[in-house]
């Protein structure tokens, strides 16, 4: 079932002379995690804007649950998660404070907000004021309140961004666990590790278009494309090679050495995502 589908859309903010989103369209299915991945300034957010129902003068079709986002009511927001890329918080409210006003805004239950504090192990500041946090700290609030009335569809722009590792980490096995749950999730991110990882399928932005979209691996485990890098010894001199891993049962001097037992590294240097990126978008994502 489809849960997004985004038709020739169009976005223009009043202020730019130009359109950001140039012509976009895909979908994206129940219990799937779609990846927006392209460098600063591409137009992840302003999509998810769109598709989060803030930016509402689009052209083209973008219908959510089966509905015009551009026609949505209050009642949308029911059914979707929110985490922005720069959340908002009551400063002079606690964490714990802000969980619970939030919650109240849905009409049906709520989760208990110290559970999900303490499962981004923020419990223990769960009664600090929210402006004496820090910036990883109100990105993991502004992740956990996206989660507070459990919706069907959550979109998260850089969850991880700015975390270290360890609540990165916990925060990607949670993005799992919503899906293992039947959730569907848009992931807006930069970082191509976070979308190797998490996504079923990334699209590649660039200039507000979509330049490609498919499964990570699909991308870039293409081994025509896999290099194999090894070096042996040759009369004591250690010699250098790089080789195509379809070229290696092929390849005299390779199986010179492999015969000889002169090996004395090898590895294999698939493509990764960036490079398919750049490959596919001349452009890099950072
Ligand atoms: N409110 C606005 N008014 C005018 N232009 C805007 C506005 N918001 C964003 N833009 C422009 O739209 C373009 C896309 O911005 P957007 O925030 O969607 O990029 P992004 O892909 O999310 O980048 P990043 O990775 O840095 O978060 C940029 O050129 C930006 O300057
Ligand atoms: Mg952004």
């Amino acid at each position: 079932m489809k849960v997004i589908d985004v038709r020739n859309v169009y976005l223009k903010y009043p202020s730019s002379k130009e359109a950001t989103i140039k012509g976009i369209s895909f979908d994206v299915k129940q219990g799937e995690i779609f990846g927006f991945l392209g460098p600063s300034g591409a137009g992840k957010s302003t999509l998810q804007k769109i598709l989060t129902g803030t930016l509402r003068n689009y052209r083209g079709s973008v219908r959510v649950f089966e509905t015009e986002v551009k026609h949505r009511t209050s009642n949308y927001y029911e059914n979707i998660g929110v985490d922005f890329e720069f959340p908002n918080f009551y400063g002079k409210f606690t964490a714990i404070e802000n969980l619970k006003y939030f919650a109240s805004l849905y009409s049906h239950k709520t989760a208990d907000p110290m559970e999900l504090l303490k499962k981004v192990g923020l419990h223990h500041d769960a009664d600090k004021l929210v402006s004496s946090y820090s910036k990883g700290m109100k990105m993991r609030l502004g992740f956990v309140r996206a989660l507070l009335h459990d919706p069907k569809l959550l979109f998260l722009d850089e969850p991880t961004s700015g975390l270290d590792p360890a609540n990165a980490r916990i925060l990607k096995e949670m993005i799992l666990e919503e899906k293992r749950n039947g959730k569907t999730i848009i992931l807006t991110t930069h970082n191509m590790h976070d979308a190797e990882e998490l996504c079923d399928r990334v699209a590649f932005i660039v200039e507000g278009t979509i330049k490609a979209i498919d499964a990570p691996h699909a991308m870039h485990k293409s081994s025509a494309d896999t290099k194999v890098e090894y070096s042996y010894l040759d009369k004591g001199k250690e010699i250098q090679r790089v080789c195509m891993l379809s070229d290696l049962g092929t390849s005299v001097e390779f199986q010179c050495a492999l015969k000889n037992a002169a090996l004395t590294s090898i590895h294999s240097k698939e493509q990764t995502l960036e490079d398919m990126f750049i490959a596919l978008t001349g452009r890099k994502l950072q």
